[in-house]
This record gives structure tokens, C-alpha cells and sequence, in this order.
């Protein structure tokens, strides 16, 4: 069982299942991450009501509304963790005059990033090189300036997740503010970002236990009740 991103064409699903032949497997199947990841969150995707899962990986976020084990409306944007990363070197290089590396961004990020206020704002010291001098030079940061850093790519985050929304069936919605939507990815992990999501969308927003693991998860679980994810349409072989 393999993780397809949402939108693979039939053509790039079968190569895949060819590749996973070739590489020695009897039997090959596919499955969209959304909806491993909404089973690996432990979301009762066969039933008729509407599930909605925010997969928030470092490549891709991947938003899926699922009911009856079948996707019924999704997108995928190239905004993820790394876009973040990237908005961080970006912050520090135009204020500090400061070069950092990618996994500094990303320790920024996980250290004080975050997507709402926090209740207790936080500060760091990170240590770059000096883009004029040219030599290592250390400033503090704190976690306001980073939200506003991170705001862009959060925003559009929070726009894709309304566009799905306003393309799901509504009846489908009215389970979806009900149950709420549940995030998942490494992501998922940003502070607030459940709390930010809720504020524009007024919808209950919970970020998956084990957020990280749900897609792993869930495709190994995919597999385990194959018989009935295979009926409900959710995978695909050749
Ligand atoms: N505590 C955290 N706060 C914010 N971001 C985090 C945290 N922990 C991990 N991340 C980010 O999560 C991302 C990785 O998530 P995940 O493992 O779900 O991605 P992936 O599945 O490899 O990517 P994709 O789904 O795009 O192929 C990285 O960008 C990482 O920086
Ligand atoms: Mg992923």
C-alpha cells in the first residue's frame, strides 16, 4: 500500500504500482494521503457523514472533505513546513541583515512559531552570519515577529481550507461543524494554528494525536481492512 498526493493522474497512480511491482511486491495498491491520514486520525471515514482532515505535511497541505470512504472535495497547495522555513530565512535576512540556514528556520519554527497569540510570548537567540561583514553574528527574535513572518503562508492555508469548504455539499457541512476538522502533518504542530483555523472558519478545530505518524498510520491500517477500503473505492490497483 502506497501514499499518492490528493489529484495524481491515473497515469502517475499506475506508475507507481508499476514501480512497486518491479521492485518485488505480488500486489500493489494506492492510496490518496488524505485519506490515510483521515484513518490514521481514527476518523469514521465510511460513514455517510462528512469528515474533514487539514494534512499539513513540509511539501503540501492537503485538504479533504471524506464521506462513505470516498473523497468528495479536496485540494492541495505547495504550502507546507518548508514554505515556513522559507519565510523565516526571509524575516531575519531583510531585519537583521542576518544569513541563516534551513535547519536554523526550522528550529526557529518549532521553538516560537506560532500562528495565534500566545498567552506567553516567547524569545530565542538565533546565530547567523552577517550578510555585510561576513562573519557570525547572534540576534534575539521574538515569537511576535515570527507570527508575522509566518502570516503569509499561514493565510493561504486558512483560503484554501474556506475554498473546500464552500465546495462541499451542504449537508456534508453541517457534519463537518458538528465532528470539526481534524489536522494532521508535522504542520498540524505549528502553535495555534488550530486556533487560528477556528477564528476564520468558526468551525471546531483539533490537531490529531500523533499528527506526525496519522498518514503512516493510517496506510498500514488501510491495509490491514483491505477488503473494505477496497469496496468503498478508496484505493486502487491496475
Ligand atoms: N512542532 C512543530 N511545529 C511546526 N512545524 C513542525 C513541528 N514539527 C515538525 N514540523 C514540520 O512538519 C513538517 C513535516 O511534516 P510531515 O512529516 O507531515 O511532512 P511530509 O509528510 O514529509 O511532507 P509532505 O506531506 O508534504 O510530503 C516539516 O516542515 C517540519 O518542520
Ligand atoms: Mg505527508
Amino acid at each position: 500500500m502506497i501514499c499518492v498526493p490528493s489529484g495524481v493522474t491515473n497515469v502517475e497512480r499506475r506508475a507507481v504500482i508499476l514501480a512497486a511491482k518491479n521492485a518485488g511486491a505480488g500486489e500493489a495498491m494506492v492510496i490518496e494521503e488524505p485519506m490515510a491520514a483521515a484513518i490514521g486520525a481514527g476518523l469514521p471515514i465510511e460513514s455517510p457523514g462528512g469528515n474533514m482532515v487539514v494534512d499539513i505535511g513540509g511539501g503540501t497541505t492537503d485538504i479533504a472533505v471524506i464521506s462513505l470512504g470516498g473523497i468528495v472535495a479536496s485540494a492541495s497547495i505547495r504550502v507546507g513546513g518548508n514554505r515556513l522555513d522559507e519565510a523565516i530565512i526571509r524575516h531575519i535576512r531583510n531585519t537583521y541583515n542576518l544569513m541563516i540556514g534551513d535547519p536554523t528556520a526550522e528550529e526557529i519554527k518549532i521553538k516560537i512559531g506560532s500562528a495565534y497569540p500566545l498567552a506567553q510570548e516567547l524569545r530565542m537567540e538565533v546565530r547567523g552570519r552577517d550578510m555585510v561583514a561576513g562573519l557570525p553574528r547572534t540576534v534575539e527574535v521574538t515569537s511576535e515577529e515570527i507570527r508575522d513572518a509566518l502570516s503569509e503562508p499561514v493565510r493561504l492555508i486558512a483560503e484554501k481550507l474556506c475554498t473546500v469548504l464552500e465546495e462541499t455539499p451542504p449537508e456534508l457541512s453541517s457534519d463537518i461543524i458538528e465532528r470539526g476538522i481534524t489536522l494532521t502533518g508535522g504542520g498540524a504542530l505549528l502553535r495555534g494554528l488550530d486556533r487560528l483555523l477556528y477564528s476564520v472558519t468558526e468551525i471546531p478545530v483539533r490537531v490529531a494525536e500523533n499528527s506526525m505518524d496519522c498518514v503512516a498510520v493510517g496506510t498500514g491500517r488501510a491495509l490491514e481492512s483491505i477488503d473494505k477500503i477496497r469496496e468503498a473505492g478508496a484505493v486502487s490497483d491496475l
